[in-house]
């Protein structure tokens, strides 16, 4: 494929995508299934279990959705500013930083913590360090691929401009996060702490978490939704709904900074950020309901098509445009944007109680993984399904039915882990709640790894070759 002027693309990086799925399967979802069987059986743990559980959050954070959102768009970005990527040797740079500088993390901080002797402990502290640097370079290598090759997008570009606030939004997270976490763990690498400062690095999983993965799910949602799902043509004010998650973002964030600062007007600012909750939860709402993913209430895109799809055509599955080949992703797409909905109610209600001075019921943990186990883990595996075999010139996923197999055990996964704490009021006050609800936070871990497992199952047999080839006669 080639843009206007003949120059041509490069092709999809399926190393990102194998990468994310290696993170995933072993210091992701595979320490989230240690550290829950471990919570929910009550047994026994060593004093390494919160720096594995630090671990755990960064691996999942910049491995299993950051290297899936960076291989993604590194391919589909530039096909969307019409120009091809700068510098297409980069990525593969891009790649070997990253995982490397991940990998490195997550297995020396938990060791770190282990209180083994030296010359060991030294050298793991030195490896802390220097994942740190890895990692840093590694995320503005890709910033910087990324904001040359938008900048060079052809001017009218109408598609891109709809979706340009959020990536923006997105690009300034990449390097606030990895800053940040770069110096957390540079400094409990050569400080030698055991862990990494516990407020400091919950607010960079909340950048993470708002200004690099909702945004980016967000512009990927309004520009392939309709086409995937054949949801409503996008002509609301998209950009408009950006600028105000912007500033929601600015109000819940910057009193945080200022408390962590110690910033002597910190307390004069602390009410800023309940409104800012009140504030994303209502516009990520609003999103949703435009966006017409969940009633579907609007008539598609194609409705004004003529003669679409002939009759000569074979029928596509009711109400979208595919034969089935790439399983029932939708079903993963819906549930994620059902958790979605729910994280924005949560947050809506909670910034509202604090400004009425009542004490919010919610854990700030099942916020976290409503965004995290639950929107933006449901969503990839369902785009990953939908999107990765065309990437790859497939015409078809290897194993269709799998992909609700996925779907099954992704969302047990998620509710497993967020309902025991996000009803832990009422479970406590039910007969065999408790219990069950423990049984049940045991076994999400387990769950979401192996949904995470069927998945590279899926793909890997996609990308060797048992999927028809999309240029095959
Ligand atoms: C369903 C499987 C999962 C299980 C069982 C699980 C388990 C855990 C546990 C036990 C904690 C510690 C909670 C606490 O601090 O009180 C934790 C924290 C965390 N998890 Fe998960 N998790 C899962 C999925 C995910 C996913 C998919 C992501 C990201 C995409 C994620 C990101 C995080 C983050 C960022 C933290 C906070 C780490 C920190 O405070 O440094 N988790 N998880």
């Amino acid at each position: 494929m080639s843009d206007s002027r003949g120059r041509s693309h490069t092709p999809f990086h399926f190393g990102f995508v194998l990468a994310s799925l290696a993170v995933a399967l072993t210091v992701g979802f595979g320490y989230a299934a240690i550290l829950a069987v471990l919570i929910g059986f009550q047994l026994p743990m060593g004093n390494w279990w919160v720096a594995m559980l630090q671990a755990h959050g960064h691996a999942q954070l910049l491995g299993w959705i950051g290297l899936f959102i960076i291989g993604v768009s590194l391919y589909f970005l530039p096909r969307l500013a019409g120009t091809p990527l700068r510098h297409p040797r980069l990525p593969a740079w891009i790649l070997s930083l990253l995982t490397t500088g991940i990998f490195l993390r997550a297995v020396s901080q938990p060791l770190l913590a282990a209180g083994l002797e030296d010359p060991v402990h030294t050298g793991l502290r030195w490896t802390l360090g220097f994942s740190a640097i890895l990692e840093i370079a590694g995320v503005f290598c890709y910033i910087f691929l990324l904001v040359i090759t938008l900048l060079g997008a052809a001017p009218n570009r109408a598609a891109l401009q709809t979706v340009r606030i959020f990536l923006a939004i997105a690009i300034v997270g990449w390097g606030l996060y990895s800053l940040l976490a770069g110096a957390l763990a540079f400094h409990a690498g050569f400080g030698n702490n055991r862990l990494l400062h516990i407020a400091w690095n919950r607010f960079g999983i909340g950048l993470f978490t708002g200004f690099v993965i909702l945004p980016t799910a967000m512009a990927f949602s309004v520009r392939t939704f309709p086409l995937y799902l054949r949801l409503p043509a996008v002509r609301w004010p998209v950009a408009r709904y950006g600028q105000v998650y912007l500033l929601a973002l600015i109000l819940i964030h910057v009193p945080v900074l200022a408390q962590l600062t110690g910033t002597s007007f910190a307390s004069s600012l602390a009410h800023l950020s309940p409104i800012g909750k009140v504030l994303r939860g209502g516009v990520l709402l609003l999103f949703i309901w435009k966006l017409d993913i969940l009633f579907r209430w609007y008539p598609p895109w194609t409705v004004n098509r003529i003669g679409e799809p002939g009759p000569e055509r074979r029928p596509t599955r009711p109400g979208l445009p595919d034969y089935g080949e790439f399983g029932r992703f939708e079903l993963l797409l819906y549930a994620a944007f059902v958790f979605l909905a729910l994280a924005a109610a949560v947050e809506l209600l909670d910034g509202a109680l604090v400004l009425f001075r009542v004490a919010s019921p919610f854990d700030p943990d099942a916020l976290r993984h409503t965004h995290l186990a639950g929107f933006i883990t449901l969503l990839l595996l369902g785009m990953a399904p939908r999107m990765v075999p065309g990437f790859l010139h497939k015409r078809k996923v290897a194993f269709p039915g799998l992909v609700v197999a996925t779907f099954y055990l992704a969302t047990a996964a998620a509710i497993c882990r967020i309902a025991p704490l996000l009803l832990a009021g009422i479970l406590d006050r039910v007969p065999y709640g408790l219990p069950v609800s423990m049984t049940a936070f045991g076994l999400s871990g387990v769950l979401g790894w192996t949904s995470a497992a069927v998945l590279a199952c899926n793909l890997w047999m996609t990308w060797r070759g048992r999927a028809a080839s999309a240029n095959a006669p």
